[in-house]
């Protein structure tokens, strides 16, 4: 582990849990960044409820105390927290490295305010630079649904658990996470994966971010515009 990035990862984190406020209703994502986001979140102890959006943030949510809820009860969330594997200038991402993006999709759909916090390593210029694309698959056909993947350009790999067994999501569907050689029309490309029979969802989000926070060794800096994305990735903040 990367003591450097944990520290940047843990800078945004502490600055995102403050955004919480009594009575709202916030959504979370997955992932270690998410963690520590609920960590911070439980030290302030905020009389708001918390939507998760995977077994292993509910755990840690309710192992904190927080008080939960789910998108059947709520319909509306005030604010999403969530971490991504890559961000770019235009706020696109890639999400799903832990396997939960599908949830996180529909999430971050119900929320008025979506907030990404992520270090300064995940900012990108293009979306595929250092991450495939994750794609929740109907276990059913995987192989099937991996060569129509291919068809688009991707190539994809089956994720394994650790186990050796393959990877299992929170609904119990298969992740093939597929690298595609450049990404140049994120949103074409989301609707494309999502078109090829046994797909799920997959990892990229389009138009979803409204603000992201970036753990860097200067702290904590919130980006809310391409403007500030570029003034920061230049080296001008
Ligand atoms: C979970 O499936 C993902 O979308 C995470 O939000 C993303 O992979 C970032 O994870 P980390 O915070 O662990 O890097």
């Amino acid at each position: 582990m990367n003591l450097q990035v944990e520290m940047w990862k843990r800078a945004a984190a502490e600055e995102a849990a403050r955004l919480v406020r009594d009575k709202m209703v916030v959504g979370l994502g997955s992932g270690t960044t998410v963690a520590e986001v609920i960590r911070a979140i439980a030290k302030l102890r905020p009389q708001a409820t918390f939507v998760p959006s995977s077994s292993a943030t509910q755990r840690l949510a309710s192992d904190l105390g927080l008080k939960l809820s789910s998108l059947n009860i709520h319909h509306k969330l005030d604010l999403m927290l969530d971490g991504a594997d890559e961000v770019d200038p235009n706020f696109d991402m890639i999400k799903g490295r832990g396997g939960a993006h599908t949830r996180e999709k529909i999430v971050a759909g119900a929320a008025k305010r979506v907030v990404i916090i992520i270090d300064r390593s995940k900012l990108v210029q293009k979306l595929g630079e250092r991450s495939p694309v994750p794609v929740e698959v109907l276990a059913f056909a995987h192989e099937y649904t991996m060569r129509k993947l291919a068809e688009l350009g991707g190539e994809s790999r089956l994720r394994m658990a650790a186990s050796g067994a393959p990877f299992v999501t929170d609904d119990g569907n298969y992740i093939v996470d597929t690298t595609f050689r450049s990404i140049l029309k994120p949103a074409e490309l989301e609707q494309k994966i999502n078109r090829v029979p046994g797909v799920v969802e997959n990892g990229i989000f389009v138009g979803v971010a409204d603000e992201v926070f970036v753990g860097y060794e200067g702290g904590c800096v919130r980006l809310k515009s391409k403007r500030d994305f570029l003034k920061f990735t230049h080296g001008k903040v």
